[in-house]
């Protein structure tokens, strides 16, 4: 069935539950001469004008066969109509525009289900303007404008002739549910993750990716937002032992580190550096893959030499500010990105990342912000974290050891040496300061007292 809570109510339907087979069933034989099919005394009893409309459509089997051959069910189930928040405006509510005089006599055309829960959903906007307006400000949103055919629409998350308010919602109709829906492996890896095992408090999908306004998860630093949010100690708990902690942070998305045993990559992000702002796509201009393919001419991956024309072409004719490249150490998955474990389990050693050959950055890729947010991919060389030519584009996105850009290291080891808590700066330090004291007795107090200790 292609609706989530909507019992598809043809004989037909392959995978109707039993009880809704059976709350029909009843149904279709009490219609005849009751009025109210109120089984619990505190139902809303059904208007006549409800009872009018279901007079047809509480009839099994009515359906009807849409313009692209889908057959459509016009099978409404009364009781669960009667139980939902939306009985109290009744019919009338969301189908205004039915005029029983010519209704069924003048059929209407319908292209497709799909076009049909489209045209259906602007209604909901009549009571919920508000929820509307966060749904149409979301990823899932800009793909449907953009023609997706599988992104959510209201219906496919709620069954407006069966809406339960919150309270009497049963345990089935919680959030992961719905997502899981369309994003099964990521629900998965969620429910065993540290924030899925833990029963009643486990969070929920929209704990880090709101319900209604969801927005591409990989777009700035959105995530981290949300995670800082419940753990509003991170940059503190960090700094213990992990120095330049805010740089770390901002170049290492959360899960690299805290979701065991992924796998990941350097993701090279363009930037508008004035703005400091991802750039992104405008919708219907392909620049990116246009671009991007035009610089890697034989399809081996973007190599130094080609990003830097890549940047070039990027900043012609911008006269906003020169467009940058922003490094980020991110999972290869969104599955890896939901396989939290306890902090026990988080890297912490400096040479996961800072040692020459490091897995870490084995691969790479260069990233544009498509026009609905998601990230569009081309793969790199390699060699472009090496390359002589990339230096001033991704300057600021380099680890010891792992490159071979010997002067950045350089500059690292003079950055260890300038007061970061670390054995190798103890060690560099102190034999610096050694030569030092042999060279000028005088001047060692001094230096001593600035050295970390
Ligand atoms: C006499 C039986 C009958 C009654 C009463 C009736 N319908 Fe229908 N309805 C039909 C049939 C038959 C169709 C299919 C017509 C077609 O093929 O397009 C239909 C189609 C529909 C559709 C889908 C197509 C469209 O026109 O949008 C909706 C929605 C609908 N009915 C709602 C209602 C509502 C709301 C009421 C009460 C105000 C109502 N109906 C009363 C028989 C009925
Ligand atoms: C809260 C708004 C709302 C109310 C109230 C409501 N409907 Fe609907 N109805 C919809 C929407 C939206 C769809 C399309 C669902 C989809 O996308 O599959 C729909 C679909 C239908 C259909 C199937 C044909 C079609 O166009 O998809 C029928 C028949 C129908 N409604 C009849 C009724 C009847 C009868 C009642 C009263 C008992 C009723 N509706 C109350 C919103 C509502
Ligand atoms: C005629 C007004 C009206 C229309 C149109 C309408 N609703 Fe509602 N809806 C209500 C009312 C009233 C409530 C109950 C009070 C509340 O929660 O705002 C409600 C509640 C809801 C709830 C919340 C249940 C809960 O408490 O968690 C959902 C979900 C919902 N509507 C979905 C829809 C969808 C989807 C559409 C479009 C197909 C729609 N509604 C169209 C009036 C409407
Ligand atoms: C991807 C699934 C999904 C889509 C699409 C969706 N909703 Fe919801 N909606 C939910 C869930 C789940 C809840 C339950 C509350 C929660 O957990 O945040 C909810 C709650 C609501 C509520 C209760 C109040 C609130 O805001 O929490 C309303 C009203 C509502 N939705 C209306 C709509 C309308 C109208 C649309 C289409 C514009 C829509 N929803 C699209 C999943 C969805
Ligand atoms: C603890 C916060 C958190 C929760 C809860 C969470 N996510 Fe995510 N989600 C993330 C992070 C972090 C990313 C990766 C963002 C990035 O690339 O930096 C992500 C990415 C995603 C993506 C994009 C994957 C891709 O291919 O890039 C989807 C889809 C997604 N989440 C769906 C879900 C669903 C469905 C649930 C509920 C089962 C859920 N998320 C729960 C944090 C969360
Ligand atoms: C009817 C199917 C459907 C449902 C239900 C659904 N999604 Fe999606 N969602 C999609 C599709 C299709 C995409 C775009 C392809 C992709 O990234 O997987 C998408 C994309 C996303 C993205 C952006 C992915 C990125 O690359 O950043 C997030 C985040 C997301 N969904 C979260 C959720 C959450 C949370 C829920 C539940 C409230 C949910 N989705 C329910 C179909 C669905
Ligand atoms: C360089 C790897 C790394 C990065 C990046 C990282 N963490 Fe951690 N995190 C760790 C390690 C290792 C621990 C365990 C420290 C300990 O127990 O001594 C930890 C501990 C934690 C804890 C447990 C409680 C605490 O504060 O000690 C939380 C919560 C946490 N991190 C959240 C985050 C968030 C949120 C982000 C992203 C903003 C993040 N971490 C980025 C490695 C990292
Ligand atoms: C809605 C609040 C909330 C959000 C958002 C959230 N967390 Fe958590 N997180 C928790 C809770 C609650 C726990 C379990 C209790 C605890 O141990 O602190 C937890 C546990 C953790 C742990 C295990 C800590 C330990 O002591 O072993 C890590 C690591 C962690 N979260 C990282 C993240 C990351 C990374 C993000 C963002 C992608 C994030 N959290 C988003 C609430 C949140
Ligand atoms: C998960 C990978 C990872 C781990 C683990 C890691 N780092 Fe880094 N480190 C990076 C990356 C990536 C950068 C580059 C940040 C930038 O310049 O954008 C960096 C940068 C640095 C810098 C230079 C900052 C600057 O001024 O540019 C120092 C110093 C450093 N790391 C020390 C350490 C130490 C000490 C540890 C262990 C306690 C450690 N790192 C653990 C990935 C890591």
């Amino acid at each position: 069935m292609k609706r989530f809570f909507i019992p598809g109510l043809t004989v037909k339907a392959p995978r109707c539950s039993g009880t809704l087979m059976g709350i029909v069933a009843a149904l279709a034989i009490s219609l005849g001469g009751i009025t109210a099919h109120a089984a619990n005394p505190k139902d809303a009893s059904l208007s006549k004008e409800d009872l009018a409309c279901l007079e047809c459509h509480a009839k099994p089997n009515l359906e009807k066969t849409l313009a692209n051959g889908e057959k459509l069910s016009l099978v409404i189930a009364a009781k669960g109509f009667a139980q939902s928040v939306h009985a109290s405006g009744g019919c009338e509510g969301c189908h205004s525009e039915i005029d029983l005089a010519t209704h069924s006599k003048e059929p209407k055309q319908i292209a497709s289900k799909r076009a049909n829960s489209l045209e259906r959903m602007e209604t909901c906007r009549d009571c919920h303007k508000k929820t509307v307006t966060q749904y149409e400000d979301s990823v899932h949103s800009a793909l449907v404008r953009s023609g997706s055919e599988k992104a959510p629409l209201c219906a496919d998350c709620h069954n407006p002739h069966a809406t339960l308010s919150a309270k009497e919602r049963p345990a089935g109709n919680a959030q992961p549910v719905v997502c899981q829906k369309c994003h099964q492996g990521i629900a998965t890896a969620f429910a065993e993750s540290v924030h899925g095992r833990s029963g009643d408090e486990a969070l929920e999908c929209k704990d880090c990716h709101q319900t209604h306004g969801i927005k591409a998860a990989s777009l700035g630093q959105n995530m981290k937002g949300q995670c800082v949010s419940c753990h509003k100690e991170t940059v503190t708990s960090h700094a213990v032992w992990l120095p330049n902690t805010e740089r770390h942070l901002e170049a290492i998305s959360c899960p690299a580190c805290h979701s065991p045993g992924t796998t990941r990559r350097v993701n090279l992000r363009l930037y508008e550096g004035a703005a400091a702002r991802q750039s992104s796509e405008k919708v219907g201009v392909p620049q990116f893959v246009k671009l991007t393919n035009w610089a890697d001419a034989t399809g081996a991956g973007l190599d130094g030499r080609a990003l830097w024309s890549l940047l070039q072409e990027f900043n012609r004719g911008n006269g906003e500010g020169k467009t940058v490249l922003r490094g980020r150490l991110e999972v290869q998955t969104g599955v890896q990105a939901h396989q939290l474990g306890e902090k026990a389990l988080a890297v912490k050693a400096c040479d996961t990342c800072h040692k020459e050959g490091a897995a870490s950055f084995q691969s790479v890729s260069v990233t544009m912000a498509g026009p609905d947010g998601r990230p569009l991919r081309h793969d790199a060389s390699l060699g472009v974290l090496n390359s002589i030519e990339s230096v001033g584009s991704v300057g600021g996105f380099y680890a010891i050891g792992s490159t071979r850009i010997k002067l950045l290291d350089v500059l690292l080891l003079m950055a260890l040496g300038a007061g970061i808590l670390l054995p190798l700066a103890h060690l560099s330090v102190k034999l610096m300061s050694e030569r030092k004291r042999a060279r000028d007795a005088a001047a060692d107090s001094a230096e001593s007292g600035k050295n970390p200790s």
